[in-house]
């Protein structure tokens, strides 16, 4: 079986973490040899444009110049890790990927979207994610949840922004059929047992196919 490429979406406060721990926990019992990792970030130069993305700086940090090193670091990431893991019959399950840039950067930067697409295809040539788990969530319980963390630059955002954001993975979700929606608002238990079935059903369908 050659490798798949898992990616899970989500806003701040949608339960990500646990979540890609219940993607893993399942490829694990299922026997899949897989790697876990994560954007911005994922190779130590990318990781480094990571937290030059998230610091809050003194200076305002220009759409573009955030948009630019999301893909830097992603091009570092797709070619030192995704790309060989994947050529080697790994499975990669990535915290976020390129749909994060069209919904933070593209809807909540209100950037051009149609650049995006050019800097996406430029980047990642036709390389797409297999299954996009999106844990979607209301931006006023995903705000309540994340109240008492200390926040980056993302996360000290408006409401408006990730009302954006949300309206940009469901736009993505609706444009490609490798989107599952979860609805993240329901009790933690619920949301986990979603993702794992979907994560079982995934493994079934790529075992047979
Ligand atoms: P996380 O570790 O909570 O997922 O944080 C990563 C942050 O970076 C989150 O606020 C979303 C943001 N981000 C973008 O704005 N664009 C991107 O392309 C990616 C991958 C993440």
């Amino acid at each position: 079986m050659s490798g798949r490429f898992i990616t899970l979406e989500g806003s701040e406060g949608a339960g990500k973490s646990t979540n890609v721990d219940i993607v893993c926990e399942t490829l694990t019992e299922a026997g899949i040899d897989f790697i876990r990792t994560r954007e911005p970030g994922g190779t130590p130069m990318a990781e480094t444009l990571r937290d030059a993305m998230l610091h809050k700086w003194d200076e305002d940090v220009d759409g573009i110049t955030e948009l630019l090193l999301v893909f830097a670091a992603r091009a570092q990431h797709l070619s030192h890790v995704i790309r060989p893991a994947l050529a080697a019959g790994q499975w990669v399950v990535c915290d976020r990927f390129t749909d994060a840039t069209f919904a933070y950067q593209g809807y909540g930067r209100e950037l051009d979207l149609n650049k995006l697409a050019v800097l996406e295809s430029w980047v990642q040539g036709q390389l797409q994610p297999d299954i996009t788990l999106y844990l979607d969530v209301d931006p006023d319980i995903a705000e309540q949840r994340i109240a008492a963390r200390e926040k980056d630059r993302m996360e000290v955002e408006q409401r408006d922004f990730f009302v954006r954001v949300r309206q940009g993975y469901l736009a993505r979700a609706r444009e490609h059929q490798r989107f599952e929606v979860i609805n993240a608002g329901n009790p933690l238990l619920e949301v986990q047992a979603e993702v794992r079935q979907k994560t079982v059903q995934f493994i079934r369908r790529a075992r047979s196919g």
